[in-house]
């Protein structure tokens, strides 16, 4: 079996919206890519980026980094290449994890609420991973029901993106920046729980603290321009090491 460190790519695994996973040469590790393609409202809207992979690989492996140093278990193992990283084997679960502490998106189309309205405490939400049924809620019942995940799994997945949003929530702040929500996915591995999937700002919204101005993917959801200098802004100011340009 190969180290960890000899590490080759195989064959193409899946293919997302945004990133593809390989096998690798050992079973239990798989390549992340991240590419420059972009994709909103379920696959409908999409765009390349140039860079935006490298952008996202490396604002991934940085916010992971620090997820795991807070004790939160990540699927992340290292760095592969500029747009590649090399990931735990997990077997996905396929709910995706929502935590709101600013009103934005869907939930204010859904329940009338002004965006910008701060919640208090924060919100949480789960919906089904599925783009043909545009990724509808579902919740704890629905889960249990359908067996996409145990009771004990349900509470670990809330309970965890609770603590992820304590974690960054803090370190957003300290960048002046304010993390308006996100959306995790985990996996299982060893019949434990394990944060998978990415965490960049493809998946999240982020607002400068002063200003408002939205620094995420809603820059393309809502055709304001300014992708990629949006996530590099992000970067820099959380301290992401991106190569200069
Ligand atoms: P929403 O406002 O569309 O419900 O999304 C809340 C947050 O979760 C937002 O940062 C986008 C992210 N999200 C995804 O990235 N993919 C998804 O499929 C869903 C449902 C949410
Ligand atoms: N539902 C999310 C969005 O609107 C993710 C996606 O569809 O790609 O961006």
């Amino acid at each position: 079996m190969p180290s960890i460190e000899d590490l080759e790519k195989k064959a193409l695994r899946y293919t997302g919206k945004a990133k593809s996973l390989y096998d690798s040469t050992h079973p239990d590790y798989l390549i992340m890519e991240f590419r420059d393609d972009t994709s909103a409202f379920d696959g409908i809207k999409k765009e390349k980026i140039a860079h935006k992979g490298m952008v996202n690989n490396r604002f991934n492996a940085f916010i992971m980094e620090k997820l795991e140093a807070a004790g939160i278990k990540t699927q992340f193992v290292r760095l592969f290449s500029e747009t590649e990283s090399v990931v735990k084997h997990l077997e996905m679960i396929p709910v995706e994890s929502v935590v709101r502490n600013i009103a934005a998106g869907h939930l204010c189309k859904r329940l009338g609420v002004e965006e910008g309205r701060p919640l208090d405490p924060p919100t949480h939400e789960f919906f089904l991973k599925n783009d043909e049924y545009h990724d509808p809620m579902i919740n704890d019942s629905l889960i249990r029901t359908f067996n996409w995940a145990t009771d004990a799994e349900i509470i670990t997945m809330k309970a965890q993106s609770f603590q992820v949003n304590e974690v960054l929530k803090d370190l957003f702040s300290a960048a002046e920046l304010l993390l308006v929500d996100f959306k995790l996915e985990f996996g299982r591995l060893n019949g434990e729980i394990v944060l998978g999937d990415e965490f960049s700002p493809d998946g999240c919204r982020i607002w400068d603290a002063k200003t408002l101005r939205k620094l995420d993917k809603d820059r393309f959801r809502k055709d304001l321009g300014g992708v990629l200098e949006a996530y590099e802004e992000v970067s820099f100011r959380l301290g992401v090491p991106l190569p200069s340009s």
